[in-house]
């Protein structure tokens, strides 16, 4: 489980420097956590105050609220199907800039808009430095509740040392996705990611895995904040 309060200084400086890498006129994805809130609110003072004209997509029901609370113009993700950059966190990356996504249960529409975006920056704190993923956080794996008990099985045939429904707080019983869908936690040693991100996907019932190893950050377009440094991965 990530803790969204934890290194608020880094995650701060990431998400600004994150959003003084959006231009004038562009068309931006907005990913969800506490890092890219940074960014959402740094996106929204550059809008009011330097007069920045861009148009937004959102990955959540959060990331949505928190753009138009900061006055930025939100598009309905249906209608949209490029992206000049997009600005998401992550939970877990590796030395090859692989992912683990999913804390906040978006990574589906993450995956998404990532897909559309011609740039994709990913902005985090220290603690998600990992040498393999898999080490620090489990694999969220979005499904369908009635393929509940099938897809668990089936990723223990695919290896997961364990799987878990997550469950929410603030309410009892399961998190229910933005999509109206449940999250399995599964823990994997993960040798390699981009073949484990294609069978997880290739399970019926699955929506989506939050195993980015195909859309993922280019080198230089990592940014991790270090108090109120940021270095660039
Ligand atoms: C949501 C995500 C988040 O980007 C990820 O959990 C990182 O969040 P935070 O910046 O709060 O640590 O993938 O689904």
């Amino acid at each position: 489980m990530k803790d969204a309060n934890a290194n608020a200084e880094g995650k701060k400086a990431a998400g600004i420097a994150a959003a003084a890498r959006v231009s004038d006129g562009q068309r931006v994805g907005l990913g969800t956590g506490s890092t890219a809130a940074f960014a959402i609110a740094e996106l929204g003072r550059r809008a009011r105050e330097e007069g920045l004209r861009i148009e937004c997509v959102a990955t959540s029901l959060q990331s949505r609220n928190l753009a138009l609370d900061a006055g930025l113009t939100v598009l309905s993700l249906d209608r949209v199907a490029e992206l000049d950059i997009s600005i998401d966190g992550a939970d877990e990356i590796d030395p090859a800039l692989n992912l683990i996504k999913g804390g906040g249960a978006a990574h589906t529409l993450e995956k998404l808009v990532h897909s559309m975006s011609k740039r994709f920056i990913v902005v985090a704190d220290p603690s998600k430095l990992s040498e393999t993923l898999g080490t620090k956080f489990r694999v969220p794996v979005e499904t369908l509740p009635f393929a509940a008990a099938y897809v668990t099985k089936a990723l223990g045939e695919l290896g997961a040392q364990s799987v878990d429904l997550r469950s929410g707080s603030g309410k009892d019983g399961p998190v229910i996705t933005d999509n109206g869908n449940i999250v399995l936690d599964a823990r994997f040693a993960i040798t390699d990611p981009a073949w484990l991100e294609a069978q997880l996907k290739s399970i019926a019932g699955v929506v989506e895995s939050g195993v980015f190893a195909r859309v993922k950050p280019r080198p230089g377009d990592c940014l991790i904040g270090e108090g109120a440094a940021v270095r660039i991965l």
